[in-house]
């Protein structure tokens, strides 16, 4: 483990807006494709969904091996300790998500019998066809894709906003290039 650094590397700066511009085009893709149902044959924007998805995959497993490996910066002075806590926690919730959310969905895209293919490469199937007992991962996928991860995101970002506008702090800076 490192010491703590005074603020965010480049490192950290590049993988957490790398997982956010990903994540835009994610919900993006997700908002246009298809409805999938039983009879859905995979096109274009599926495929590219799974793409995206499978890559936001590696690139959380790259971003975690480094937060594990490298503190977090130390909180800046005057952030009450309520807050700190919060932060941490909602820090962590986002990263269980970053697995969580595609896995689930990598799961229902085998389990509907659709090869998963990232970008020219296939990828293993995680479940079989119609296994049964697996058919709640769409549901759940979506729910959790809808409503949790883009309610934590959501207090996540009001959070950032509050301490730029609000209480003036720095903390939404220290996220920024340049800072
Ligand atoms: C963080 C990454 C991901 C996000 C945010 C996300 C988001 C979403 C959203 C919002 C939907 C619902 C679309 C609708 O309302 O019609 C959806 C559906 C779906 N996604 Fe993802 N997805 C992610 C990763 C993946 C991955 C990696 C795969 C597969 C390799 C995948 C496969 C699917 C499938 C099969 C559905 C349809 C589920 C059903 O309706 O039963 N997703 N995704
Ligand atoms: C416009 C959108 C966003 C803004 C303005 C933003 C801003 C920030 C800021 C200012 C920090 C530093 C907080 C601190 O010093 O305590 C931070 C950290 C973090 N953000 Fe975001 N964020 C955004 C979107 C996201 C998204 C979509 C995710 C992932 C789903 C995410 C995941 C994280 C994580 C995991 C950390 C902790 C960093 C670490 O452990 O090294 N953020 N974000």
């Amino acid at each position: 483990m490192t010491p703590r650094p005074s603020g965010y590397t480049g490192t950290a700066k590049t993988l957490h807006w790398l997982i956010v511009a990903l994540l835009i085009a994610q919900y993006i893709v997700a908002w246009v494709m298809p409805h999938i149902g039983r009879n859905t044959v995979p096109e274009t924007y599926i495929n590219l969904h799974f793409s995206i998805g499978v890559l936001i995959i590696f690139v959380a497993i790259v971003r975690l091996g480094w937060r594990v490996t490298h503190r977090e910066p130390a909180p800046l002075d005057g952030v009450p300790p309520w807050q700190i806590l919060t932060a941490r926690v909602v820090h962590w919730l986002l990263y269980v998500l970053l697995f969580v959310v595609p896995v689930i969905g990598w799961m229902n895209a085998s389990w509907r019998g659709f090869p998963v293919i990232m970008f020219g490469i296939e990828m293993p199937k995680l479940l079989a066809t119609r296994a049964p007992g697996w058919q709640w991962t769409g549901n759940v996928h979506e729910l959790l894709a809808w409503y949790v991860m883009l309610a934590v995101i959501g207090l996540h970002v009001a959070a950032a906003l509050y301490h730029y506008a609000v209480k003036r702090d720095g903390v939404l800076q220290r996220m920024l290039p340049g800072a």
